[in-house]
């Protein structure tokens, strides 16, 4: 841990598991060490990075105002999955913000990241440490595979529990509004605050323009094509693909596992009917599909429930 921290001291790129994904991190005080990650990812400077921090106080020394929704929110649900913008301080670089006058903050929950925070002694801008638009890193393996030649340290503390990233909650505006789905759905942060919690239009579900600057629409892609399919369409897609000659594998729900019956078992994955633990499986899956050379995985649309938005959003980016 000491040896991370002094490397994001030296403006060094560490790559570090949190509970959701692992993430790319670098001072977020040294606007050359984000430099380096923005071209380490091959990512648009348009798009904003978030920034992690030990502990709530932290994260108000970065905010210009700390809302109360902030405080409830915080206090509730950090350490953990959320993301939460508020209006910045200056002493954030313009190049974590992509020049915005709001900042995503967020306490991890993993005990290895919290260390790094804490260890690290500033704010730790981190995105997932994948190459831009690829399916996020689950495993240091992932994180290997995508990166290997840009980052100077990898921390492996195995595969990460949550397996999606963060849900991005933005309290700029009158009513607060989810910008990207995640772990912690929208009713538990509308109980939370006692109040509406909208769903931001860029959310892949809904039509309009994309109100967070990151959520360009086709995200988190594995090589492969990604299909959806619902449950009473995906045997006759897959044996029609199959039919045509093309190598596909499949991605389902086991309640839903009938519907892959004509892949072949080596390229079927069939991950558990909760959606934490699909979620948790879920990216891995689809490095494992991309690393046995399908053209097409085929997968089957979760159900419509507010449990499963954050799945169906990653799904749908996927494929469009
Ligand atoms: O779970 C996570 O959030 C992981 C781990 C490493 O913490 N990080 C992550 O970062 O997913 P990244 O960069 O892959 O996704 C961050 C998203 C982007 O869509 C970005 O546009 C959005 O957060 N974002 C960052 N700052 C923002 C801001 N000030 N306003 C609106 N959206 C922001
Ligand atoms: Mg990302």
């Amino acid at each position: 841990m000491a040896e991370a921290a002094a490397e994001l001291r030296a403006r060094k790129l560490v790559a570090f598991p949190t509970e959701t994904v692992y993430g790319l991190g670098a001072n977020a005080f040294d606007a050359r060490a984000v430099e380096r990650i923005f071209r380490a990812k091959g990512r648009s400077a348009g798009n904003p990075l978030i920034v992690h921090v030990a502990d709530a106080a932290a994260a108000a020394a970065l905010a210009a105002d700390w809302p109360l929704e902030a405080d409830r929110l915080a206090s509730r649900f950090w350490p953990g999955p959320l993301s939460i913008v508020v209006r910045r301080t200056p002493r954030i670089p313009d190049v974590v913000t992509a020049g915005g006058p709001t900042v995503a903050v967020r306490v991890p929950a993993h005990p290895v990241a919290l260390a790094l925070c804490q260890a690290a002694g500033v704010p730790i801008a981190a995105p997932s440490a994948n190459r831009s638009l690829t399916v996020s890193p689950t495993t240091a393996r992932h994180v290997l595979d995508s990166l290997a030649d840009a980052v100077d340290l990898v921390i492996d503390a195995g595969p990460t529990p949550a397996g999606i990233e963060s849900t991005i909650v933005d309290l700029t505006e009158s009513v607060p509004r989810v910008l990207r789905p995640g772990p912690i759905a929208p009713g538990d942060l509308a109980n939370c605050l006692e109040r509406e919690v909208l769903v931001a239009t860029g959310a892949a579900e809904t039509s309009g323009p994309a109100r967070s600057p990151g959520q360009q629409e086709r995200h988190y892609a594995p090589r492969a094509r990604l299909m959806l399919a619902s449950p009473q369409e995906a045997a006759a897609v897959a044996a029609k693909l199959l039919s045509a000659g093309r190598r596909i594998g499949g991605l389902c729900r086991r309640a839903d596992e009938g519907g892959l019956a004509p892949i072949d078992d080596a390229l079927r994955v069939v991950l558990p009917d909760d959606a934490a633990s699909f979620a948790a499986g879920l990216y891995a899956a689809l490095h494992q599909l991309d690393a046995l050379g399908v053209e097409t995985i085929l997968a089957i649309e979760p159900p419509e429930t507010e449990a499963w938005l954050a799945i169906r959003d990653r799904l749908r980016r996927g494929s469009s």
